[in-house]
């Protein structure tokens, strides 16, 4: 029984497998998804601060969530104080989240350039000012992801300031920024960190089945583990890993009916949101086929469509074909 309920503040989980917020990845429908093959917290895309003051607001959070998606964490990314707070209460007055995520750990240029993201590693003031400045004002409890720094001294220097702030909870993804996503996630550096803290930590990086699961949470001891890439139209691996986590033993499982039972779903959901932009689509359209009997035929022609009905349409036809 590795599995437990995962306390992040007033935030109880009913479990402790999270799907990691990522950028044109986790819209609504892949997070509904997700929570139906048992992730027990999900979390939004990176949302900028900035923009959500603005631009055009109603826009940019068109169908950020529902009723159904619950628990769910919204993610803020900024590098100003005071305009992630005007935004984070924005937030939890309008969309009544139960965490609210502050990213400390995105190496992209464009987000790093402005000060934001992993960026923000950089200076331990702004690290602090930010956590607490929002913690003060907010009824939500808040989250912080990081990368790892240099050495584990300067990953725990940050750590600790995070719990210090107010943080409810620390998820660490074991790869300095500068690494991109070469090299893979460093399990020492994430078992220091719950060490060395009272708050939850949540083990993240290269978290991609039964094993590299047991793995983390046995090596670390963290509270929760947060998934990312694998379950990139793998929706089903949550219920893979608790039912191996409980039970010892393997979901046996007919990938291609799995697959794309889940990729209906997702189409469905997206239609049920009104979410069929090219971005929902495309993308997820290739990680749902992947591997799968016929699947690049159908990724030349998704490819060469733009209207979103016309995907649907394809898609659809392909997996009825193909069941
Ligand atoms: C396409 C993509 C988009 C991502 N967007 C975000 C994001 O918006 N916010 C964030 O904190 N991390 C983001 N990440 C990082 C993931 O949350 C996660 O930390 C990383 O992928 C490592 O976990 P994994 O090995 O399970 O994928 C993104 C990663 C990918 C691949």
């Amino acid at each position: 029984m590795k599995l437990n309920k995962l306390k992040i503040g007033k935030t109880e989980t009913p479990g402790n497998l999270l799907l990691a917020p990522m950028a044109d990845v986790t819209n609504l429908a892949f997070r509904l998804l997700c929570r139906q093959n048992g992730a027990d917290l999900t979390y939004t895309e990176m949302i900028s601060a900035d923009a959500l003051l603005n631009e055009n607001r109603k826009a940019l959070l068109k169908g950020l969530s529902s009723p159904e998606d619950r628990p769910f964490g919204v993610q803020l990314v900024g590098s100003s104080p005071e305009k992630l707070r005007e935004a984070a209460l924005f937030i939890e007055d309008e969309y009544r989240p139960e965490i609210i995520d502050i990213n400390m750990g995105c190496p992209a240029q464009r987000i790093t350039r402005a000060g934001c993201g992993s960026a923000l590693l950089n200076s331990k003031t702004l690290v602090y000012e930010i956590i607490s400045e929002l913690t003060d004002v907010l009824q939500t409890p808040v989250t912080v992801k990081i990368r790892i720094l240099k050495t584990d001294e300067k990953t725990l220097e940050i750590a600790r300031l995070v719990e210090k702030a107010g943080a409810s909870a620390l998820t660490v993804h074991g790869r300095r920024a500068e690494q991109m996503y070469s090299g893979s996630s460093d399990l020492a550096a994430i078992r220091a960190v719950k060490q060395e803290l009272s708050i939850p930590v949540i083990a993240n990086g290269d978290i991609r089945d039964e094993e590299s699961a047991e793995n983390a949470l046995e090596f670390t001891g963290c509270d929760g583990l947060m998934i990312g890439r694998a379950a990139m139209g793998n929706t089903f691996i949550f219920k893979r890993i608790r039912h191996y986590l409980e039970t010892g033993e393997r979901l046996e499982v007919d990938r291609q009916a799995r697959q794309l039972g889940d990729f209906n779903n997702y189409i469905a959901l997206l239609e049920e949101h009104d979410l069929y932009t090219s971005t929902n689509l495309r993308m997820h359209a290739h990680w749902f086929t992947k591997g799968l009997h016929g699947s690049r035929q159908i990724r030349e022609k998704i490819n060469n469509l733009k209207d979103g009905k016309a995907m649907i349409e394809l898609i659809r036809n392909f997996s009825t074909e193909k069941y």
